[in-house]
């Protein structure tokens, strides 16, 4: 007979524990495979094989009624990739796919490139700067503007509309998750606005999909989802990947001095900072059944967290979790998810992560750590402000 899932009095979005979360992960990994956290009326899951079967078991652990801790959220999300089961998951993630495939990815690498070696080259030498401002948000930004081809006014909100489409995932009742919705509703308000469509770039993707709005392949429902999934995801996401791996590898002086003497560790070392600092706290499934997950019993209909950074750092599955070694070969972590919906901007974001460090590499000695402010993110781990120089 299956065990009953073991009750675990943590809160896991309070600012204590997001500053400091590895603690309580593992309380939630020790706890079980999966244990019930009754404050948030959640399950969670935090062991890296539970977790990634799971992942990969869309019939049993849905997304079709949203990925969100909370009922307001899930039914503003229903019917964009992340909150659909195949097979309509299928269809919206094939088209929404088409400008970050591998061979679209390929031809922007020397854009990308050129881009940031252009600012490390301005940033070296200048002093203390906000690495995040001056150098983790350059290559997001540029993708939502040049390549998704919005329009510049609205841009300086975006960032707060990709930070409240992340803050309003966390249960209801953590004051982050309430305080998301205006904002959110904002950016909902940006995007249908019927007025954007003649001032999208004519060669960017949101102008090339609005074409098949007119061409009948896709409704315009379908055509706003898939725009809300190249901006909302996209931008702190990457931005705070970069500004992890930047204090990384400030503050392991001995990594970097390893990354300097061989750089071909450059794709291991990106892939360690995402496993050691995972950008998303996780998202949620439902229980599309009674379902047994490694001799723990959860009933039909409850909504499981699957915590990512707590499967990261997992010891049962990697070695020594708390070193951030560079020569790890940790390309199996989950900081992109899994399964059907394992991130489908994974390349995209490693292009860009990839863009800055070998502009790091290239150019600079040494990089000096500074002071950091944490963001204020309910379910995002980066920094808002973080000092560095480069030398
Ligand atoms: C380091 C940066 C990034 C991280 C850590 C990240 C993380 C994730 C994770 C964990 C998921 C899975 C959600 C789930 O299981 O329910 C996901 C899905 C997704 N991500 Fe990312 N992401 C990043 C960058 C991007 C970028 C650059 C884009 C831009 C296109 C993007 C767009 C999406 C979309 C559209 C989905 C939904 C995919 C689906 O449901 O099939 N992400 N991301």
């Amino acid at each position: 007979m299956a065990a009953q899932a073991a009750s675990l009095d943590i809160d896991l979005f309070d600012a204590e524990t997001r500053d400091a979360p590895y603690a309580a992960y593992r309380r939630l990994r020790d706890a079980g495979p999966v244990c019930h956290i009754e404050r948030h009326g959640l399950y969670a899951m935090g062991r890296y094989r539970d977790l990634r079967d799971a992942l990969i078991n869309w019939n049993d652990f849905s997304s079709g009624s949203g990925v969100a801790m909370n009922d307001l959220m899930n039914r503003l999300m229903a019917g964009t990739v992340l909150a659909s089961d195949p097979p309509e998951h299928k269809r919206l993630r094939r088209i929404l796919g088409m400008p970050i495939g591998p061979a679209r990815l390929r031809k922007l690498r020397p854009h990308m490139r050129g881009l940031a070696m252009e600012r490390v080259k301005a940033l070296k030498g200048a002093g203390r700067f906000d690495a995040m401002r001056r150098l983790a948000m350059l290559l997001p930004l540029s993708v939502v503007s040049d390549l998704v081809g919005l329009p510049e006014e609205g841009r300086e909100r975006m960032l707060d509309w990709a930070a409240a489409a992340f803050n309003g995932m966390a249960p209801a009742g953590v004051p982050l998750s309430d305080g998301a919705f205006p904002v959110m509703k904002e950016m909902v308000d940006y995007i249908t606005d019927p007025g954007l469509i003649g001032k999208l770039r004519p060669d960017g993707w949101a102008a090339q999909l609005w074409a098949s709005v007119a061409d009948g392949t896709l409704t315009e429902e379908e055509y706003r989802s898939i725009i809300q999934g190249y901006v909302s995801p996209s931008l702190d996401t990457t931005i705070f990947a970069v500004g992890n791996l930047l204090w990384l590898l400030a503050t392991h002086p001995d990594q970097w001095r390893a990354l300097k003497a061989a750089p071909a560790l450059q794709a291991r070392c990106i892939n360690e900072s995402l496993r050691y600092e995972s950008p998303a706290l996780g998202f949620s499934r439902l229980a599309k059944r009674d379902l047994v997950i490694d001799g723990v019993a959860v009933p039909a209909g409850a909504r499981i967290m699957t915590v990512l950074p707590a499967a990261n750092r997992d010891e049962r599955h990697y070695a020594d979790p708390e070193r951030f070694d560079i020569r790890r070969d940790a390309s199996d972590h989950l900081a992109f998810g899994g399964g059907v919906h394992r991130c489908i901007g994974g390349s995209l974001a490693m292009l860009e992560i990839g863009a800055v460090l070998e502009a790091l590499v290239e150019l600079v000695d040494h990089i000096e750590p500074g002071d950091g402010r944490r963001a204020d993110n309910a379910v995002l781990r980066g920094f808002d402000h973080l000092e560095i120089s480069l030398h």
